[in-house]
């Protein structure tokens, strides 16, 4: 899809068909993940995919028992391996790559036909528990990914003029 068609088409879905996610469209979405940016190039990320009922059931524990998570077929959790360095900013490395893969993915899975949410609470022990995250590793997001079963609407913006200052404030 043309880029400006994408971010423009681009919603969270939080409602899914039953129907699961073909490998070649999972594989689809891991060939976009391979070509993110990372800081310094690092590419300190794991991606956990998860079409497991059982393993789906307790990641919807750990995501406060409500969709996105308890509706998708399959969930993708960005996984930063390397989550302590921060940059000369004071900015956690770890979790501003983890913010670029998923905004990869989420438009990916746009591209390609399917809904998706990104979810930002949810119980990271709970949530690790689950997939058997190793020690020091840490979720960044959980997606919750499905062939769209709703059409919601574009959520409103601030007019850009409302976010943008030249050269100072
Ligand atoms: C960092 C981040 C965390 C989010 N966490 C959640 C979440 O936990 N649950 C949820 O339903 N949506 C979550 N969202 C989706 C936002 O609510 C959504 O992107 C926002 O309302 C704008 O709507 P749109 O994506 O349809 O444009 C999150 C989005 C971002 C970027």
């Amino acid at each position: 899809m043309e880029f400006a068609n994408l971010v423009n088409e681009r919603v969270s879905v939080r409602k899914y068909k039953k129907d699961p996610v073909e490998k070649e469209k999972v594989d689809a979405l891991l060939k976009v993940l391979a070509t993110a940016p990372s800081s310094a190039n690092r590419q300190e990320w794991k991606y956990v995919v998860v079409s497991d009922e059982e393993i789906l059931k307790k990641l919807t524990v750990a995501a406060e028992s409500r969709p996105p998570i308890s509706e998708a077929p399959l969930v993708f959790c960005i996984i930063s391996t390397e989550n302590k360095n921060v940059n000369d900013g004071g900015l956690n490395k770890g979790t501003i790559d983890g913010a670029i893969a998923s905004t990869y993915l989420h438009l990916a899975a746009c591209d390609i036909g399917l809904g998706s949410c990104w979810v930002g609470s949810f119980n990271q022990k709970l949530a690790a528990e689950a997939i058997s995250l190793p020690e020091g590793y840490c979720i960044i997001s959980l997606f919750a990914i499905g062939y769209p079963d709703e059409t919601p609407n574009q959520r409103p913006r601030k007019d850009i003029s409302d976010l943008v200052v030249y050269n100072h404030f």
